[in-house]
């Protein structure tokens, strides 16, 4: 649906139960992009667990024309510390994780805190899903076709109020179902639940999105299903995976990397090639599948998008 942001907006203009039952039924018999051209408006199809490919999403105006990374390599080679160290594992253990149900918390600083259920975001947002071919970079580099939306779109609904000036996200917590919290198996590396932030403005801009699928279906596991944060002029790990709440704070959160090891993460992690992690250059990249190294772009090719967001503050503080 379509999300607006008008002060007359009700609880009833929200959800269109009847829309996205219908749009469904539409999916799964096959007819959603025939529907699509019958029904203005209804060109966009939400993936559902029992129907796993989404169909006639448009392409959002920020992706990349550069050549997609191989789905096998974005599907194998993984950080995601709750399911193993080395990057294969998120891939054999993450199998196991229940994403239905689902619950997402988004409240904090916010007029209208709310409890939603994965399927109904999939629903409302569904008109606002493109897909977002983003380049990705850690210590190397993807290029992902993302299918999402929007993070602002969401929050929008919470209304933040104006202490809202930080946003605060977590993964879930269940050592049942993550081995990697569970105290030993994996010597316990890190303090759960996975916690990142990003400032308001940063959250609120159009490049930032929630995403629920890649290579048009949904999300793999491994790769923080149901639901998980993409920033894609910052580091890797501030896109935080498998999200259970989202939370509008006043203060600067401190996220899991900062927290663990201070001197060499910081809570802004803005790709910048001049400035080198304390134990590793970071002016160029390997892109997977790619044999030579390339240089990296500062804020990781987006400038143009998103270094208004810092004017007047010192690179060096936005690691
Ligand atoms: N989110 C959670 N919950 N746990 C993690 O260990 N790793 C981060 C980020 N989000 C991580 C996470 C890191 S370090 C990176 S590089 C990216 O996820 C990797 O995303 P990908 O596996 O989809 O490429």
């Amino acid at each position: 649906m379509l999300i607006r942001t008008k002060p007359d907006l009700t609880e009833n203009d929200v959800t269109p139960p009847a829309l996205y039952r219908q749009r469904r039924r539409f999916i799964q018999s096959g007819f959603a992009l025939a529907a699509g051209a019958l029904v203005p408006g209804l060109d966009a199809a939400a993936a559902t667990l029992e129907v796993k490919k989404f169909v006639g999403l448009g392409t959002s105006r920020y992706s990349t024309d550069e050549e997609m990374t191989d789905i096998e390599a974005i599907t194998n080679y993984n950080n995601f510390y709750e399911f193993g160290l080395d990057k294969d594992s998120p891939a054999k253990l993450a199998q196991e994780m229940k994403t239905r149900p689902w619950q997402i918390v988004v409240d904090g600083e916010c007029t209208k805190p709310m409890t939603l259920d994965i399927e109904d975001v999939l629903a409302d947002f569904a008109m606002e899903e493109r897909i977002y071919r983003l380049r990705c970079v850690e210590a190397w580099s993807m290029v992902v076709p993302w299918v999402g939306f929007p993070l602002s779109a969401l929050l929008k609904k919470v209304e933040p109020t104006m202490n809202a000036k930080y946003v605060e996200f977590h993964t879930l917590h269940d050592p049942d179902q993550m081995p990697g919290q569970r105290r030993g198996l994996f010597g316990y590396v890190l303090d759960w639940p996975y916690t990142e932030g990003l400032r308001i403005d940063e959250a609120m801009n159009p490049l930032t999105i929630l995403s629920t699928g890649l290579y048009g279906e949904v999300l793999p596991n491994q790769n923080g299903a149901p639901i998980r944060l993409v920033v894609p002029w910052k580091y890797g790990f501030k896109s935080i995976k498998s999200i259970v709440t989202i939370k509008l704070v006043e203060k600067q959160p401190v996220n899991t990397w900062q927290q663990q090891a201070p001197n060499e993460y910081g809570f802004y992690a803005n790709v910048n090639p001049q400035v080198d992690h304390p134990r590793w250059s970071q002016a160029r990249e390997r892109r997977i599948g790619e044999m030579l190294r390339r240089d990296t772009l500062p804020f990781n090719g987006y400038a143009e998008q998103v270094a208004s967001l810092y004017n007047g503050m010192d690179p060096k503080q936005l690691y």
